[in-house]
């Protein structure tokens, strides 16, 4: 079985932003094996436009906020100065997924405080290009292991269509326990009640650390 390599995370505090005093709590940039995650900036909205175009109808299948895309360039920008403020004023943490090795965007991931007090939830999206290569599941396990690092909460949630298997196989590929069905919580992109799927993931083992020499 083929599994994600998130080593490359263990050492996130020396090679992001947070180890230059950056943003408290969690880094605007930092590397997996195969991603960036960066804040998103307004100067992403060309390049957030031609992800959503390209993948617009596959994403409307589970994405509230893509009914109302296409939205003008001006518009996108102005959403990510948004994110940007809420990023830096720690209401939520919405990162752009970019490929390590050409910089292009595969996507987005964030993550929220929707749940109780002690969670944060994980949302994630893909252009339908990026997709099939363990790239979400690279991510959700990224932005888990800095949720439930120093100063996180204890517990991250996964929320999801129970008609979203894609979804579904990226909480259980990231480690993440079945919770519970809330019946009829909420709504589909199109308005239609439906039942939402909770997962929870609590502990990210710490990567081993070399043996201490005795004496
Ligand atoms: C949810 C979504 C991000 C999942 O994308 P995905 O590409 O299926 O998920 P991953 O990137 O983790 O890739 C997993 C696939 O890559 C394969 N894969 C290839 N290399 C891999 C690797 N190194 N590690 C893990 N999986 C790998 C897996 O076998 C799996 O393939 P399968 O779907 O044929 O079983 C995508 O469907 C999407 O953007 N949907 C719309 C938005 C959405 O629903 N978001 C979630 C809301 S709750």
């Amino acid at each position: 079985m083929r599994t994600t390599n998130v080593a490359d995370v263990a050492d996130l505090r020396e090679r992001s932003d947070y180890a230059r005093g950056g943003v408290p709590g969690f880094p605007e940039r930092f590397t997996t094996e195969r991603l960036q995650l960066r804040c998103w900036d307004p100067e992403d909205a060309p390049a957030l436009r031609a992800a959503i175009d390209g993948s617009l109808l596959q994403l409307r299948e589970f994405l509230p906020w893509a009914m109302t895309e296409p939205s003008p360039i001006e518009e996108l920008a102005s959403r990510l100065r948004d994110f940007r403020e809420r990023f830096r004023a720690h209401q939520e943490w919405m990162f752009a997924l970019l490929d390590l090795r050409t910089g292009a965007l595969l996507g987005g991931a964030g993550l929220h405080r929707r749940a109780a007090a002690d969670a944060l939830e994980i949302g994630y999206w893909l252009t339908v290009e990026a997709r099939g290569r363990g790239l979400a599941t690279e991510a959700v396990l990224a932005l888990t292991r800095l949720a439930l690092g120093p100063g996180g909460v204890s517990r991250v949630e996964i929320r999801c269509d129970p008609r979203n298997l894609s979804s579904i196989a990226v909480a259980r590929r990231a480690g993440f326990q079945y919770l519970a069905m809330l019946p009829e919580d909420t709504t589909t992109p199109s308005g239609a009640p439906r039942d939402t799927l909770v997962w929870e993931r609590r502990y990210f083992p710490e990567p081993a650390t070399p043996a201490t020499g005795g004496g």
